[in-house]
């Protein structure tokens, strides 16, 4: 959601921070600040400097100061409690100013807290939850004198989630760590310490990182780190190996992150293939958690997941219905867990989630867990709460997302949604072992069909966009995985052109939705070859009869819509359960183009957050 970054050591620690707010801009972008400890002795005391806006605000007003302190915190907002503004922007302080936090999560209780506070004479200057928590470590720090210590009790009195660091003038070089839900890491370099909420913000000055898990803090000084758990005991912590590049993270000679990360999708289907088939026709899962019994065993399936990881889920109740037999529901994880789902110890929930981290489908793992579920996560980022969290795990490769729109996790998703759908339908001896050999050989070749759509169709890519770019709204539609497609296709146009799309099955279209329709109306139609391309291209006429531009993404070879379309975007013969990954591309394409034409930023739009921690 938010970014956290700590730097303490030799070197100055504005720059430092800096680049790490930049590289974890991503997360959340309203607003963005730095404590920095200046002066020594009596006069030591923390500068804060608070910008609304982007990391480029912030920094141009850090290069007009002059500060040589080498300790300091910074923050990137995404805005849960109170609007974006300069007051409710991180770091928070204390009443004397003197302690400086930083924080990602949800505090729960912070209404009471605050109320208590106050109660006892704290002054609050913000709208946040996270304020409490620079209150509550000063109240501690008035006993203890120790700040690792009085971060320690604060978080005794928080319900909820948190990454947070903490810096006070009183301790100089010191910055003080706790984790609770909310990741944070943790690595030494050559010249000091960092701490950020995301690897990305420290992989120029270590690979070493410590992933702290909840309940653990560290203590950060020039000299290096101390772990320790609730207790305050010290404790030896797992040392995770970063290896990949820092390159893989910048935008390669792509004007954007999106375009850059569309370009990378031939690669995620490989990569989340690679050696997933034995010799021998078997599939090999990253951890698989359950024993063949107990998959042969699953009655019902759950995939809970949001936005576009749902969309993927759509796509996967298509597969596991039709390859394996097993009844499949795809819900929105922030409905599913409140309701009341039939589960039973045979049923398999399959959690997807490109960060791993997404609050509602966390929580929404944990009910069906208590509900006696097996649970089977598919995320990106390894390690993440969900990949913890769940029985087994398929990871799906597409390295750091960076974009805040997801293209190729989507991908990603459903190559391994697929794969588990494979594992499911073999085990439930619903698809011999050459069936399930040729039908991997072309989920495969799914890679070159792709970047067959990037290399050929940017041209009318572009055609596509002109016709919608003025439009006021857009309706995407399709059939079966067509319908499934257009769904992602207008949560993608609309989230980064801020043009409205919504998307039905084609077949409901004269229910309601075509009395939108009027001429120059942008209909987005996927309509390739499948058993219902012709009920379709009846509903296509329908659209074109009431002054509709028609906008197709059709097969290869194709003649017949040329008759109705206004434009297609072409995309390589493949099986209809394929579809997805190769007309999905298109709309990416689409949406992008669309949102650079109406001048949109397509990497960071407006209102969103890569990961959305808070439910
Ligand atoms: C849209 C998008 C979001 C995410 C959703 C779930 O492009 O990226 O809709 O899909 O916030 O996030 P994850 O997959 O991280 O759980």
């Amino acid at each position: 959601m938010c970014g956290i970054v700590g730097y303490t050591g030799s070197d100055i620690a504005k720059n430092i921070l800096v680049t790490g707010l930049k590289r974890m801009e991503y997360r959340g972008y309203d607003s963005s600040g730095v404590a920095l400890e200046v002066g020594e002795g009596a006069a030591a005391h923390l500068d804060v400097i608070r910008r609304v806006g982007k990391v480029a605000g912030l920094e141009s007003e850090l290069s007009n100061i002059d500060s040589d302190a080498t300790c300091g915190i910074g923050h990137t907002r995404w805005a849960t409690h109170g609007k974006p503004s300069v007051v409710n922007a991180h770091p928070h302080t204390s009443c004397d100013g003197r302690i400086a936090i930083v924080h990602n999560g949800i505090i729960e209780n912070f209404a009471e807290l605050r109320e208590e506070l106050e109660g006892r004479g704290h002054h609050f200057k913000s709208e946040t939850d996270t304020e409490v928590f620079a209150h509550l470590i000063e109240e501690a720090y008035a006993e203890a004198h120790d700040l690792m210590a009085s971060v320690r009790e604060a978080c005794t009195h928080v319900v909820g989630a948190y990454g947070l660091a903490a810096v006070c003038a009183d301790e100089p070089g010191v910055i003080a760590v706790a984790r609770k839900d909310s990741p944070i890491v943790v690595g030494a370099g050559e010249t000091g310490a960092y701490v950020a909420s995301d690897v990305i913000a420290l992989i120029d000055a270590t690979r070493d990182v410590v992933v702290l898990e909840d309940g653990q803090f560290a203590k950060l000084t020039p000299a290096g780190v101390e772990y320790t758990d609730e207790a305050g005991n010290v404790i030896e912590p797992k040392v995770t190996h970063i290896d990949w590049d820092l390159d893989m993270a910048e935008k390669g000679g792509y004007p954007d992150f999106m375009l850059k990360e569309i370009h990378e999708q031939p690669r995620v289907v490989r990569d989340t293939l690679v050696g997933r088939m034995t010799p021998a026709g078997e599939l090999d899962i990253d951890e698989l958690g359950l024993s063949l019994e107990e998959l042969n065993d699953i009655d019902r399936v759950y995939v809970i997941a949001c936005g576009t990881s749902y969309h993927a889920g759509l796509i996967a109740k298509n597969l596991i219905e039709g390859w394996a037999r097993i009844p499949t529901e795809v819900e929105a994880a922030s409905e599913f867990r409140y309701r009341n789902p039939i589960i039973t110890p045979t049923t398999l929930v399959v959690a997807v989630s490109q960060s791993g981290e997404t609050a509602d489908t966390l929580a929404a793992i944990r009910d069906a867990r208590i509900k006696g579920a097996k649970v089977f996560g598919i995320t990106n980022v390894v390690g993440s709460p969900v990949a913890r969290e769940s029985d087994g795990v398929i990871y799906t490769k597409a390295n750091k997302e960076i974009a805040v729109a997801s293209t190729k996790s989507f991908i990603g998703q459903v190559v391994s949604l697929t794969l588990l759908a494979l594992l499911l339908a073999q085990v439930k001896y619903r698809l011999t072992t050459k069936q399930a050999r040729m039908l991997f050989r072309e989920l495969s070749d799914t890679a070159e069909q792709i970047q067959w759509i990037l290399d050929t169709q940017t041209e009318a890519v572009h055609e596509a966009a002109l016709l919608c770019k003025d439009a006021q709204s857009a309706l995407f539609v399709g059939r079966g995985m067509g319908a499934a497609i257009s769904y992602e296709g207008a949560l993608k146009l609309k989230e980064v052109s801020y043009l409205h799309a919504e998307a039905y099955a084609a077949g409901e279209m004269k229910h309601g939705p075509i009395a939108l329709i009027d001429p120059g109306f942008p209909v987005i139609a996927v309509a390739t070859k499948s058993a219902t391309y012709d009920k379709t291209v009846s509903n296509l006429m329908e659209c074109k009869a009431r002054g509709a531009k028609v906008i197709v993404v059709a097969t290869e070879g194709d003649e017949e819509i040329n008759k109705i379309a206004d434009c297609i975007i072409r995309v390589p013969a493949v099986r209809d359960v394929f579809s997805p990954i190769t007309a999905s591309v298109p709309l990416q394409l689409l949406a992008r183009e669309v949102a650079i034409l109406r001048g949109c930023d397509v990497d960071q739009p407006r209102n969103l957050a890569k990961s959305v921690t808070v439910e």
